[in-house]
């Protein structure tokens, strides 16, 4: 290291806050601190903002409708289409710009653009396939399907003719296919016949079979994509399988009149993890969906038309749907998509992309900056990043040292860094910094955007003092939140409403959203999220239910009982421990393990996979015979344990112990 460098290594790991640069504010989409100061006094009015981003076939009569709380509905009376808002709208003066630019993973393959009108024509193309298929407004239509043009183009297509989409990650697994589709009562599935990842080209169509194979009731169509050509294995398509570019030849320059939802109408589901092992189908809509991730995407990504944005997320997420997809489209500039790993054919191929197409926002995940920061600065440094004008992060807390290598080795200190807090509930993000307004501080999100009433709060609710920690709690509603658990009000109460709100009142300040997440807050009111407090943990960023994988576990024939905690790991943020008694007769071997982690993989998909499997004989339980699942958390990131006394079996803990420590 030069003396330059370890000064500056020196200088920037003392630094704990950043002012956005001066170059950065004077083109900011928002620069003026007022806006939280009107915000507060024109609420909920200030959220018309965001619906003016927006293109109503018919103005709403209402901004906010909180008669029923915590069913609130948002720009009541207002009607739109989100592909007419996506697409249409650009045509003139856009048509020509790329809307997706689309990278696929082999590097000697072409890229493929899509301006504005070729995307609007195959939206248009689609959509009149799908109708002619059957799918109607209001059905729901599963996609299953890897990081490929055609999965936007699918999500559109359903928008344009009201019909809700529901995305399934293309690396869950068969079963959790099955029952997304099954919860979602869906009669139609597009999906693809298989991806390439580092360099080879994986099936996707057998395990989709499968899937289908366990809906109980009757899909009636399939859509398969011909993603791998002759690398493809050559599949004879039964009768309610359909190949995607037949389709669209079929409907060859169709136009299709986008359908007027109402602004409460259901967009999409979105199938999450909760406390209990059934996901949940979050479900958005139309209006306020479409308005806060458009506001959003303009005031903290500072999205501008004439930007190259890239947000590296997959589309199988929350992240993809609201920010490669919806947001970006909806202001008119063009989103990159990459097909596949950050790592081929080498470590730079991310930087390679950037430099490539001038990419001027980057949005990504923690674990993503670990692994860069890992792999060394070598190979941001091959290439020109020059053009990049802002960074964020999402999906997990992100520690200081990480956020200062990205500050440093990939922004060169002259692009702000977002660090947005947000779920799949809420939509969009609710927590972070406005990127032309505010200071930074590594490892804080920041405070609450504008209009948003985030708080940090003890068991009964009342705010906790600065650097205490908490409970993070949303006390007031806005317009990108979830309506509901699809088909499940009840649950939909329970989960986020139920622990700080009297139920039984009409009254809206009444009812406070609670996210599960732990959090601080400093004295400037800067948030620090600390993680999830109920049985969620997050890998890679990717959000699992404890409970789902311990029920793959025992259904593995020789288990007894599982428990399933989240270890801290230094890439992935988490890594999934199991622990794990098995039944007389069965042996605590390799060939145990192995079929642990299948019947995992088999269940959810590879993300969830065990990095540990700790066999032990007994589980730590409390004399009422709960798990003491904290205690198994402090066993797999080897911390001192705390109190013992309390536990009805006390000396298994050290055997424990002994077992994940000798590993
Ligand atoms: O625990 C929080 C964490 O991710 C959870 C939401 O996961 P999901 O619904 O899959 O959505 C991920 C993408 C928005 C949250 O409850 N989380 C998300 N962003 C952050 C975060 N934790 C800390 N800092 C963040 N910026």
């Amino acid at each position: 290291m030069s003396e330059d460098t370890a000064e500056l290594e020196a200088r920037l790991e003392e630094q704990d806050a950043f002012e956005p640069p001066a170059e950065f504010v004077e083109q900011a989409n928002v620069s003026d601190d007022a806006i939280y100061e009107e915000f507060e006094e024109e609420w909920p009015e200030c959220w018309e903002r965001a619906a003016d981003l927006l293109d109503w076939e018919e103005e709403y009569d209402e901004v906010l409708d909180a008669s029923d709380p915590p069913f609130y509905e948002w720009f009541t009376g207002g009607s739109l289409n989100a592909s007419a808002n996506c697409l249409d709208r650009h045509l003139d003066e856009r048509g020509d710009e790329a809307a997706i630019e689309w990278v696929g993973e082999p590097s000697d393959e072409e890229n493929v653009t899509y301006t504005y009108e070729e995307l609007h024509r195959e939206v248009n193309e689609f959509a009149a396939a799908l109708r002619d298929l059957g799918v109607g407004e209001d059905d729901v239509v599963t996609m299953y399907m890897p990081m490929i043009p055609e999965l936007p183009i699918a999500m559109l297509a359903c928008a344009r003719i009201g019909a809700p989409h529901s995305v399934v990650f293309a690396g869950f697994s068969a079963d959790a296919l099955a029952t997304r589709m099954e919860s979602a009562d869906s009669e139609y599935l597009v999906t693809a016949n298989g991806y390439y990842r580092r360099g080879d080209a994986l099936d996707h169509f057998e395990k989709t079979r499968e899937g289908l194979g366990g809906v109980d009731h009757e899909v009636s169509d399939v859509v398969v994509v011909d993603r791998l050509g002759d690398d493809g294995h050559g599949y004879d398509l039964e009768d309610e399988e359909h190949y995607y570019a037949a389709l669209v030849a079929d409907h060859e320059g169709a136009a299709v009149e986008p359908v007027s939802r109402d602004a409460e109408d259901m967009l999409f589901l979105m199938y999450t993890s909760g406390t209990t092992g059934k996901p949940k189908g979050v479900k958005h809509t139309t209006g306020g969906y479409l308005s806060w991730v458009s506001w959003t995407s303009q005031a903290v990504l500072d999205v501008k038309p004439e930007d190259t944005y890239w947000c590296s997320a997959d589309i199988g997420w929350i992240t993809g749907h609201s920010y490669i997809v919806y947001g970006p489209l909806a202001l008119g500039t063009t989103s990159v998509m990459y097909e596949g790993t950050p790592d081929h054919p080498e470590r730079d191929r991310l930087w390679d992309i950037v430099d490539e197409y001038d990419v001027t926002q980057l949005y990504t995940a923690p674990t993503a900056i670990r692994a860069f920061m890992k792999w060394g600065s070598q190979y941001p440094e091959q290439h020109d990043l020059s053009s990049l004008r802002l960074l964020g992060t999402v999906g997990e807390p992100i520690n200081p040292r990480a956020w200062k290598w990205y500050y440093k080795h990939i922004g060169d200190e002259s692009c702000p860094i977002v660090d947005t807090w947000w779920q799949t509930e809420t939509g969009g993000m609710m927590v972070t910094t406005l990127p032309g307004v505010s200071t930074m501080k590594p490892g804080s999100a920041g405070p609450p955007l504008p209009g948003v009433d985030a708080r940090v709060v003890d068991t009964t609710g009342e705010e906790v003092d600065a650097g205490r920690a908490g409970y993070l709690t949303v006390n007031k509603p806005w317009p990108g939140m979830l309506r509901t658990l699809y088909k499940n009000d009840e649950r939909f109460i329970d989960e986020y409403w139920a622990e700080y709100s009297d139920t039984d009142s009409d009254d809206m300040d009444d009812w406070v959203y609670f996210p599960e997440d732990g959090a601080k807050i400093d004295e400037d009111g800067y948030v620090t999220v600390l993680g999830r407090v109920d049985d969620v943990i997050n890998v890679s960023g990717h959000r699992l239910g404890t409970m789902e994988i311990e029920s793959s576990i025992v259904g593995v024939e020789g288990v007894a009982e599982a428990a399933v905690v989240g270890g801290s790991h230094d890439v992935k943020g988490e890594a999934v421990y199991a622990y794990v008694i098995t039944e007389d007769g069965y042996d605590e071997d390799e060939e145990m393990r192995d079929r642990i982690v299948q019947g995992v993989e088999d269940a959810i998909g590879p993300i969830a996979r065990p990095e540990q499997v700790i066999f032990t004989p007994e589980l730590p339980k409390t004399r009422s015979g709960k798990i003491m699942r904290r205690l198994l958390e402090d066993i797999a990131n080897e911390e001192e344990l705390g109190n013992t006394s309390t536990l009805r079996n006390p000396d298994v803990v050290e055997d424990i112990q002994q077992k994940v420590g000798g590993d």
